[in-house]
């Protein structure tokens, strides 16, 4: 081909694009492509509403400017004015634009191609939206753009070709999204970058060396991907270079031993949470501008250098958890510490987890008033703890636990008046504890448990008025608890366990108002447990076990209603167990045994999950066989023809596992126990049918109410769907799944006993007359279906696919909280499977996701997008089976259509009965749409995972609470 040939083409092709923009646009037609992008974007707070108005000048519409010369639109900037909808392709006209800025708004969807258009663009900024789809490749065409932020979004894909381009390209921040594959070496070329973050993303692979190419960058942010290999050499020599941070990679190798001779404007290097080995090279110290330093959780080793002190502005210091050790100089001081003393600018140095294995020299006094936070836990440290640490007047918080440390606590201690956490616990420490201790008034933690602490508790301990937390217990200490102790009203948790503490509890003890963790077992107290001790609204926690308390159990248990773990066992309690405990709905662990405790065990409430250990060892107690005490004597009269013991077999199928709630409770129950307890399956108990069978409310003969779930086995479709539910429920435990009480499984009847739903299903509660449900309400409900999902989805090795979830399935406790259902035909993929399985078994058509649909495929990614209808249907009150969704109109199509105009006629009328809404409910609503139709993406790899969902949804609920 001649050359001549070639040249006329050219001339011809550029004179009709020329020619024709040329004759197209003028301001005139930049001011109708911003009344389109108007009538086209949702703006619930009306930004837009008058102020782009045809009766003004379109270059003072707000956000826009015009440039001087060609009088033609030049800024575009509506950055947070809390705009929708998806990003209209008008823009792409604006052919003079050189600034464009949506961040911080609700924008959800692709972005149009028609932006390509804009080639004039020096600035492009996304951030904080709601976007999707690949990382945008035509951006290629805008040699003249400096900076490019997508940040906070969910785009996928890799990094294009296109972007390297961009040769004027100073700020690219991709930070959190999920752009995926490697860094292509090509990122070398973008030499003009000063700016490049692509942290929080799914990039994979090493570090390009061209990188170090980059020889204007001043931040090089790479955080939390998935990156392996060594950090390339060429990164050390980049001069201009002021953070690095490639924080929590799984990048290894060695730290090259030049590197801090090219470093010398380095303030932070972040570099914790990977796989480093090696030292850290002494030239790091030649880093004379570093700031933070912060190596955390690799597996560095060889000795800490001893030339820290020539870094002047260090502020921050940690090289926790590696294997790092230290030189010992002949007069015991650590030379490394006596170099750091210099550095009087440091505030928090930690070197725990390290085996420096030798005395805390007294030299650590001499670090400047600076120092806040000091961190040397679990490094071996032997000797007491030098009396010169009273020095350090600005310490925050000093962890010197689980150590060899011996001797006294230094009564220096008292001068620390910033002191907000004292934790010194797991050593050998001696003597008492020392009043000086109560001068600390800011101080919130104090942990001195598991030492050879001894003496009595300081009467004074009740003037920290800001103690949350005090732990001495496995101690030596002796006398009885202060009285004054019980004046400290806001502390959070007590442990005096496996002391010598003796004397009585007074009742005074109520005025812990707040308390939620209380151990006192282990001790030689005695008298009464005070009445009082009901008062404690919050108590989650109370063990006084092996001690030698006495008389009854107060009544007034019942009222400490958040008690989950209770602990009475071996003191010398008499009487019977108060029957008010059987309100204590949370209490999920309860031990009375080893007392002398007579009458009859109570049957309902948590007693129903209690094993016979709860009760072993007393006085007379009687009650259900199951609890391996002798029958009551009433129950012989009451009960007898009701409940023949025949019938009561319980065969206790006892979990691998060792713990005790987990699945003790998941036993066998008998035909004619189901039988029983459904009334002859009487129609009466029917709660509802299905393809797999019939559920029955009933009654057990504890009292309690169950659900039942009967399989009809002619089907052999309802046959796979018992094993499959079987399987899961055996598998899965959350509070926002339904719970399994029981099964029977004979050859020819198989049944499942389920925990029984007094709110009935989120179906009765959309579509029942006389039903109602608040905005806050469906977001709960929505969010507890959420976590149910991630839970599934991400909990286990093999996740679980619920493959149906509707309205039908999803049940409602009394409280309101929402328990997923149903898992007749859940799948639990396996590793080998590659999370996606072929299945033919049909779920409920409108939930459906299109590549289950039609494929049979399985992905958690199913779930997710049935997850998005769900959401749609809730806050819309319109069934993805109605019958206006015909053709091409579908309930995502029809709200899609109508987030434009901010969703007035698809909401849930009863949900916006006001004539004006509030903003708050209306912005809400558009979120939750826009997050819907982000789960109902018609490719899998495109929609969010239910972790990204629950966390989006929780955001729109809070950002609800604060402006509603
Ligand atoms: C823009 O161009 C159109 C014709 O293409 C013309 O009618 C209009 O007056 C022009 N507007 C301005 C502001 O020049
Ligand atoms: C990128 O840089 C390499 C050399 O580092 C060069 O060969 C190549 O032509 C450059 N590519 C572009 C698109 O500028
Ligand atoms: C404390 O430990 C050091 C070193 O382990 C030992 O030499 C010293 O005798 C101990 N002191 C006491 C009081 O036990
Ligand atoms: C249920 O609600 C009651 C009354 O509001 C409350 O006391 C109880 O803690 C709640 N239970 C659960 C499981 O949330």
């Amino acid at each position: 081909m001649s050359f001549s040939y070639l040249v006329p083409m050219l001339l011809l092709h550029c004179f009709m694009a020329g020619s024709a923009t040329a004759a197209v646009r003028n301001l005139t037609t930049d001011q109708s492509a911003l009344l389109a992008f108007k009538a086209h974007v949702s703006d619930p707070r009306g930004v837009l509403a008058d102020n782009w108005s045809i009766s003004y000048p379109v270059c003072s519409w707000i956000g826009i400017s015009c440039g001087a010369r060609r009088h033609r639109i030049t800024t575009f900037n509506l950055s947070h004015m809390s705009l929708g909808g998806t990003v209209p392709p008008h823009i792409g006209n604006l052919s003079f634009l050189m600034y464009l800025d949506i961040s911080e708004n609700n924008f959800h969807g692709y972005l149009p191609n028609e932006l390509g258009q804009l080639r004039r663009l020096k600035f492009l900024s996304f951030a904080y939206n709601y976007l999707t789809g690949s990382f945008p490749s035509w951006i290629g065409v805008f040699s003249r753009l400096q900076v490019l932020s997508l940040r906070n979004n969910s785009f996928t894909g890799p990094i294009p070709n296109s972007l390297f381009n961009l040769s004027s390209l100073v700020r690219l921040d991709s930070r959190f999204n999920s752009i995926s594959g490697n860094i292509p070496s090509k990122i070398g070329n973008l030499t003009k970058l000063v700016h490049l973050n692509f942290a929080d993303n799914n990039l994979r692979g090493e570090i390009p060396n061209e990188i170090g190419n980059l020889k204007n960058l001043a931040d090089l942010v790479l955080a939390l991907n998935n990156l392996i290999g060594p950090i390339p050499t060429t990164i050390f020599n980049i001069s201009t270079i002021i953070i690095i941070n490639l924080v929590g990679n799984q990048l290894s190798g060695h730290l090259p031993s030049t590197m801090g001779h090219s470093f010398p404007n380095i303030q932070f290097l972040l570099l914790w949470a990977n796989r480093l080995t090696g030292t850290i090279p002494n030239s790091i110290t030649n880093a004379s501008k570093l700031i933070g330093l912060d190596l955390n959780s690799n597996s560095l080793s060889g000795q800490i250098p001893n030339t820290f002190g020539n870094l002047r502005h260090l502020s921050t210091l940690n090289i926790r958890a590696n294997y790092l050790t230290t030189e010992t100089s002949s007069n015991g001081e650590w030379s490394f510490l006596s170099s750091l003393t210099n550095c009087n600018k440091l505030r928090a140095l930690s070197l725990g987890s390290n085996p420096l294995n030798s005395i805390l020299p007294p030299l650590i006094g001499n670090f400047s008033a600076s120092l806040q936070h000091f961190y040397a836990h679990e490094c071996k440290l032997k000797g007491s703890i030098p009396k010169e640490i009273g020095n350090l007047r600005g310490l925050i918080a000093l962890s010197l636990f689980t150590n060899d440390l011996n001797g006294t606590i230094p009564t220096t201690v008292g001068r620390l008046q910033q002191l907000q956490s004292l934790v010194l616990d797991t050593n050998n420490l001696q003597g008492y504890i020392p009043y000086n201790i109560c001068h600390l008034k800011r101080l919130s933690n104090l942990q001195l448990q598991r030492n050879n602490l001894n003496g009595p508790i300081p009467t004074c301990l009740s003037s920290l008025i800001s103690l949350r937390q005090l732990h001495l217990g496995s101690n030596q200490l002796t006398s009885s608890i202060p009285s004054s102790f019980w004046s400290l009203e806001y502390i959070l948790r007590i442990d005096l366990s496996s002391n010598s503490l003796s004397g009585s509890l007074p009742s005074d003890i109520q005025n812990l108002k707040v308390l939620i963790y209380l151990n006192l077992s282990r001790n030689q107290l005695s008298g009464n447990i005070p009445i009082t001790i009901g008062g404690l609204k919050d108590l989650i926690t109370l063990s006084l076990a092996r001690n030698r308390f006495q008389d009854n159990i107060p009544d007034s248990f019942g009222s400490s209603t958040s008690l989950e773990y209770l602990d009475l066992s071996n003191n010398n309690l008499s009487g019977e167990i108060p029957k008010s405990f059987e309100i204590l709905s949370h209490l999920k662990r309860l031990n009375v045994s080893h007392n002398r405790l007579e009458g009859k065990i109570p049957t309902n409430g948590p007693f129903r999950n209690f094993l016979a250990q709860s009760f072993l060892w007393n006085y007379a107690l009687c009650g259900p066989p199951r609890l391996q005490v002798p029958p009551c004597k009433e129950d012989d009269t009451k009960g007898s023809k009701k409940a023949a013991p025949i019938f009561l077999k319980y065969e206790c199928q006892n979990p691998p596992q060792e713990d005790l709630f987990a699945l003790a409770t998941w036993r066998r129950t008998s035909y004619l126990d189901i039988q029983q307890a459904t009334d002859g399956f009487n129609e009466c108990n029917l709660l509802g049918a299905g393809s797999f069978g019939s559920v029955y409310k009933g009654t057990l003969f504890d009292g309690t109410n169950v659900a039942i779930k009967v399989f009809n086995l002619q089907l052999e479709r309802a046959f796979r769907s018992f094993e499959s539910e079987c399987e899961v429920l055996r598998n899965v435990r959350h509070r926002n799944l339904i719970k399994i009480f029981s099964s029977c499984c004979n050859l020819d009847f198989k049944a499942l006993v389920l925990e029984f739903m007094p709110n009935g299903s989120l179906e009765k509660w959309l579509y029942s007359h006389n039903y109602f449900l608040d905005m806050l309400e469906r977001l709960n409900i929505m969010i507890d279906v959420g976590l149910a999902l991630e839970y599934l989805h991400h909990s286990h090795s093999t996740p679980v696919v619920h493959c149906n979830l509707k309205p039908n399935n999803i049940l409602l406790d009394k409280n309101m909280t929402a328990r997923v259902s149903d898992f007749g035909i859940s799948k639990l993929l396996g590793e080998d499977d590659d999370s996606v399985t072929q299945t033919m078994t049909m779920a409920t058509i409108g939930y459906m996701a299109p590549e289950y649909a039609s494929d049979g495929i399985i992905s958690p990614k199913c779930d997710v997008y049935s997850y998005g209808v769900l959401l749609m249907e809730t806050f819309t009150r319109k069934k993805p089976t109605d019958e206006m969704f015909t053709g091409e109109m579908s309930l995502k199509h029809w709200i899609k259509l109508s987030l434009p105009r901010g969703l007035t006629e698809v909401v849930d009328a009863s949900l916006v009965r006001e004539v004006q809404p509030s903003y708050a409910k209306m912005d809400c609503l558009l979120r939750i749409m826009h997050l819907a139709l982000g789960c109902c993406m018609d490719s899998p790899e495109q929609r969010m995972c239910m972790t990204d969902v629950v966390v989006k949804l929780q955001k729109i609920k809070q950002t609800f609470l604060v402006s509603g």
